[in-house]
């Protein structure tokens, strides 16, 4: 098991869902975006480091039926799927590291809050979109929420990679136009706040 997976599987195994600075209880921008990407309900949607995040609920409530979970972290994935209980069966749940994971099939919107930030190292960013360009057809489009320039400098006791939307830009390439960018103050269960940016893109057609 690598570092990485040993961290976020004992985040997993020792904190409760609400008890972890990203948690949100209703993932609003996230939705709307996702929305405004693909309203279709047979759209293939990707949370990549979906981790036990909330936003899969949300999509099965609005309709969405062609629904990924990646995350590296099995424990994560398992705290989800709990919650979620019988309709659970309904989504595709994929223990991988997207830095390394091997696309199977496209997907027509890739969403990822906080996962991507923690990519610090050039290599893991290329490999990184490597993944996605193999998983992102022409038209299809990508969320990428990280910690905005003026946001912590960690997550989860690790050190992150901040973005605005140009920086995002330029690590996708210039096959991806950006759509939106939306800027949003997240506030932890302890109410302390944290400077996020949403960035969404367009693969070319
Ligand atoms: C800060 S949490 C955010 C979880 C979720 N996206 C949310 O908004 O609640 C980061 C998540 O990314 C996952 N993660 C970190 N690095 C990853 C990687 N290289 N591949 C896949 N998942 C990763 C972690 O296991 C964790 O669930």
């Amino acid at each position: 098991m690598s570092d990485r997976t040993m961290h976020w599987d004992n985040v997993y195994a020792t904190k409760g869902e609400a008890e972890v600075s990203w948690f949100q209880d209703s993932p609003t921008i996230s939705r709307d975006m996702i929305r405004a990407a693909n309203p279709d309900h047979d759209a293939a949607i990707i949370d990549i480091g979906g981790g036990a995040s909330r936003l899969v609920d949300a999509l099965l409530q609005d309709g969405y039926r062609d629904l990924t979970v990646l995350d590296l972290s099995a424990n994560a994935l398992g705290v989800a799927k709990t919650r979620i209980g019988q309709a659970s069966s309904a989504v595709d749940w994929i223990v991988a590291d997207a830095t390394t994971w091997r696309p199977a099939r496209t997907y027509d919107v890739w969403h990822d809050r906080a996962a991507f930030h923690f990519l610090t190292d050039p290599r893991d960013r290329a490999a990184y979109v490597e993944r996605l360009r193999s998983a992102i057809a022409p038209g299809g489009q990508i969320i990428i929420a990280t910690f905005a320039p003026d946001g912590p400098e960690k997550c989860s006791g690790l050190p992150v990679q901040r973005h605005d939307s140009a920086s995002l830009a330029a690590e996708l390439g210039p096959e991806f136009e950006l759509v939106e960018t939306r800027r949003e103050t997240h506030h932890t269960p302890w109410n302390s706040t944290q400077a996020f940016q949403f960035s969404r893109f367009r693969r070319q057609k």
